[in-house]
Parts: C-alpha cells; sequence; structure tokens
C-alpha cells in the first residue's frame, strides 16, 4: 500500500479520495512549517509527498528521496517551490493544481483594487478616530473604475479572468502583456495587446500574473516604476520576487507611484518594515487563492493526482517543463 505524506493541514475531501482508494495517509498536524531536515527524513520514507508552496523542494531534498518516491503533488498552482528538473531527473513526476485560483486569486485583485482605489483603509481610520464631523464634499475623492485602464502583465487563466471582470464589471480599457497573444480575449474584452514599456506607460491599475521564472523574477523594477504613471496602483497576487522589493518601497516613498496592493512578497513570510508602515498600501498574507471552493478543488486534484499515478495514467496537473 502506497504511503502518502502531506505536509500542511489540507481540506479533508483529498485526503478522503486518497483513503478510499487505499493509501497509507499521514499529516503534518503541527500547525507548523517543516524544516529542511524534517522535510529529508519525510522525502526518505514516502511513495507520494503532498507539498505547499512554503516547501523548499531542492536539489538537495530530492538526493534525500527514497527510491519509492514516485510523485510529489504541490498543493498550489505555482510549483516555482519545486527544483522540477532535479525532481526528473530522479524520475519523481511532478504536479501541481492548474485552474483552481482563477475565481478566487481575481476576487482578491479587484478586492484590493477598491481597497486601494477609494482610499477605504484611510476613510475606515478616519471615521474610527471620531474625524467624521459632517459630510465634505470634497472628501476621499477618487476616480471611478469605469474609463481606467488596466495593464494585465500575464495573460494565463488568472489574468484573463481578471480581464473579464474589468471589462464585463466596469467597462475598463484592458492593455495586456503576455509571451503570446490571444485573439479571443482580444475581441472578447476589447483587450489591446502591448509591450510591457506601453503598458506600464498607460495603465491607471498594473496588475500582475505571471509565474516566477528566471525571466520574470524582478521584473518589475526601479526602471518599470519609473514609466508608470504617479497616479498608479500595482497589484501583485503572483509570487513576491516577481517585484524588486527595494524599488517598490522606493518608487511608493518619492511619489513614483501612488498605491500597491501586496498578497505576496520577495522574502516571504517576512514583510519589510518599511511596507508596513505605509498607508498607501494594502497588505495580505498569500491569501489570494484562500476560498473554500478553491481550497476543495485543490484538495481533489492533489489526491486525483497522486491517484493517477499510482494507476498509470498521466495527472490532470502534470508539470511538463
Ligand atoms: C498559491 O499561491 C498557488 O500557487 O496556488
Amino acid at each position: 500500500m502506497p504511503k502518502v505524506y502531506i505536509t500542511g493541514k489540507i481540506q479533508d475531501n483529498g485526503i478522503e479520495l486518497l483513503k478510499r482508494k487505499g493509501l497509507k495517509v499521514d499529516l503534518n498536524l503541527t500547525g507548523k512549517d517543516l524544516t529542511q531536515e524534517e522535510l529529508k527524513d519525510i522525502f526518505s520514507n514516502y511513495d507520494a509527498l503532498v507539498t505547499m508552496p512554503a516547501n523548499k523542494v531542492d536539489g538537495e531534498l530530492l538526493s534525500a528521496a527514497s527510491k519509492n518516491l514516485k510523485v510529489i503533488a504541490n498543493y498550489a498552482v505555482g510549483f516555482d517551490n519545486i527544483d522540477v528538473r532535479s525532481a526528473k531527473k530522479k524520475g519523481i513526476i511532478v504536479c501541481n493544481t492548474p485552474g483552481v485560483a482563477n475565481e478566487s486569486v481575481a476576487e482578491h485583485t479587484f478586492a484590493m483594487i477598491f481597497v486601494l482605489n477609494k482610499q477605504l483603509k484611510i476613510a475606515d481610520r478616519f471615521v474610527r478616530e471620531g474625524k467624521f464631523k459632517q459630510w465634505d464634499p470634497n472628501a476621499f475623492l477618487s476616480h471611478q473604475l469605469w474609463g481606467q485602464t488596466i495593464g494585465i502583465i500575464g495573460l494565463g487563466r488568472i489574468g484573463t479572468f481578471v480581464g473579464q471582470i474589468a471589462y464585463g464589471g466596469f467597462r475598463m480599457n484592458i492593455l495586456y502583456y503576455d509571451i503570446s497573444r490571444s485573439e479571443d480575449f482580444e475581441l472578447l474584452c476589447e483587450a489591446r495587446f502591448t509591450d510591457i514599456k506601453s503598458l506600464l506607460d498607460l495603465s491607471d491599475i498594473v496588475t500582475l500574473h505571471v509565474p516566477l521564472t528566471a525571466d520574470t523574477r524582478g521584473m518589475i523594477s526601479t526602471a518599470e516604476f519609473k514609466l508608470m504613471k504617479k497616479s498608479a496602483i500595482l497589484i501583485n497576487t503572483s509570487r513576491g520576487p516577481i517585484v524588486d522589493e527595494k524599488a517598490l518601497i522606493w518608487a511608493l516613498k518619492e511619489k513614483e507611484i501612488a498605491a500597491a496592493g501586496l498578497d505576496v512578497y520577495e522574502h516571504e513570510p517576512n514583510v519589510s518594515a518599511e511596507l508596513i508602515k505605509m498607508n498607501n498600501v494594502i497588505l495580505t498574507p498569500h491569501t489570494a487563492s484562500a476560498t473554500i471552493e478553491t481550497r476543495e478543488k485543490m484538495s481533489e486534484i492533489t489526491a486525483k493526482n497522486i491517484i493517477d499515478v499510482f494507476e498509470g495514467r498521466e495527472p490532470v496537473g502534470l508539470v511538463k517543463t
């Protein structure tokens, strides 16, 4: 009977699926991330692993893997925490949970846009501090989203959803950049494909939806902030290291951009003390995909990925790189 270890507390539906198929499931119930040493021990003892985005599955950890370790099913859409090449060399299959977080992350992106565009954090504090003395026709003015331009960097599934909300909900002007064009998206959302420079130059809101790779690491840095409008809002719900955080802090301090919404951080889970002090920033703890619907789909696909491997089928979330 294959043994599966799950490194974090995932939704029950996937665990039940695994057990129903006769797999033996062990769980990390400590509520804490496992250390690399603890992970090494687990990697050397199991036939399948369910890993969390916080687990760093590097070459060193993989070298401790048991000969029987067949599959690492990452409980995430992203898989930048796994050295997929080294796993492949060892004959270990890597899987992710594609397509489960489109709605949740797109909703979170808009939640951040609303908070920043309408200065909700600051307005809330204003009321709580007893400063609301009379209706003021000039208080907390903002521009409506209707007519604003949103620039989407990365038109994968999540970026496409963001575009559909922007167009369907607010008739925003949409610019997008990706390595390939999508004529369907252009037709559906009256979107315009641009290079990154024009997108940064023309957008009121810039939102990032690219995976973290060698090409995207640090793709938004000082030069990019200089291209953006001084009134621009940056949203990052993808991966922290895509934005050079020092350059972001500089851009916010120097008012090169107006505001930022961050769900992810360059040195996660550490968050810069300077960002924490800023009022024009909204920070969430990597929870953009945290809806019950998304987590249940993640749990189900993760379990199915493992079952498919043991039953000799190609898993739906097979990472092909
Ligand atoms: C979360 O960040 C994910 O990649 O699913």
